[in-house]
């Protein structure tokens, strides 16, 4: 037998030097709850995950810093009476996420910190965009009218120091929308981290329990993509990049493989991925019953992410792979 590829696996050390790709802490952004509470209070529907007080998010931001995180992306869980139609609270400049970003860059001058612009949080109908019923009852998200409010939303954040808006609402033109929003107002050093493939996915379901988010009437499918469609992502990345994106996103992760890859041919920007809510539950839920190895499974899931194309991870284990990777 002249091709023995077991040869090439025979120890770890060549395992090793043949291995295409490898996960590091520093590719991974670490997606955190921030509230108005002083307390810090377990999330029921993502065990392991918590709402977090400004203190506790500056802290856990900081410990998760310390590992080698180097980015964190950050959600509100705002009270209801501080939600409406309009979403208003999304651009308050002194609202929770501009409160939570001054703490954490002046505490943490090197980590990155991301925001996430869309209205869910703040919007009394719990739709990323503005809600309009229509005459048949049909619920019916406005598209342009949304993206003004995008932008003030991006800028409230801009100008309390982030270093990038991350627009996850999917509404159409909201990338130029943004950009030209930011360059206008003197952010032209702010980056843009487009949701470009964000899928009508079931898999959010934990989060939208996390922050009390999830949409009162309708679906998010006239806005988020339909899981059976991979070209349509492809013309999704080719407007984000003529609209000013700095890095594209696929999301979910773990059942979308197939679209980082598809994504990695047909650009040339960085590629973030999220491990969302439900694949994180699927994990823990099953590690926490003991049915499955947590650490190895984590770890396959996230290389194989990386593996299928993705530079950039989001996950709720960011700060877990960190501390695995100091102790190996
Ligand atoms: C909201 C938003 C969602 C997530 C990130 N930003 C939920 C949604 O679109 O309904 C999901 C993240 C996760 O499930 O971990 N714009």
């Amino acid at each position: 037998m002249l091709q023995r590829p077991r040869r090439n696996r025979k120890s770890p050390a060549i395992r090793n030097l043949v291995r295409e790709v490898s996960l590091c802490a520093k590719d991974l952004i670490y997606p955190l709850f921030v509230h108005e509470d002083a307390e810090d209070v377990a999330i029921a529907s993502m065990p392991g995950c918590t709402r977090w007080s400004i203190e506790g998010l500056v802290k856990e931001a900081g410990e998760a810093h310390a590992l080698g995180v180097p980015a964190v992306v950050i959600f509100p869980a705002v009270p209801e009476e501080k939600k409406n139609s309009t979403g208003d609270e999304s651009y308050n400049p002194h609202g929770l996420i501009p409160r939570a970003l001054k703490a954490l860059k002046s505490a943490h001058p090197t980590l990155c910190v991301i925001t996430d612009v869309a209205l869910d949080p703040y919007n009394s109908d719990g739709h990323d965009g503005i809600v309009q019923v229509r005459s048949d009852g049909e619920v019916e998200i406005l598209n342009d009218e949304t993206l003004e409010v995008l932008c003030k939303q991006a800028l409230s954040h801009a100008a309390a120091g982030a270093d990038i808006v991350s627009p996850s609402d999917m509404m159409d033109g909201r990338v130029g929308a943004l950009r030209e929003a930011l360059d206008a107002a003197g952010f032209a050093d702010v980056s843009i981290l487009s949701y470009t493939a964000k899928y009508a996915s079931a898999y959010y379901g934990p989060f939208r329990g996390a922050l009390d988010s999830a949409p009162k009437a309708g679906d998010k499918k006239t806005y988020q993509m339909d899981y059976a469609n991979v070209r349509e992502a492809i013309r999704e990345v080719i407007l984000d990049e003529d609209e000013g994106a700095d890095m594209v996103m696929v999301k979910p992760a773990g059942a979308y493989l197939d679209i980082i890859a598809k994504l990695r041919e047909n650009t040339m920007l960085p590629i973030a991925a999220y491990q969302v809510s439900g694949e994180y539950l699927m994990i823990k839920s099953a590690a926490d019953a003991g049915w499955l190895d947590e650490k190895a499974i984590v770890l396959e899931s996230l290389t194989a992410i990386k593996r299928a194309g993705a530079d950039l991870i989001l996950t709720y284990y960011a700060k877990q792979v960190a501390k695995w990777e100091r102790e190996a």
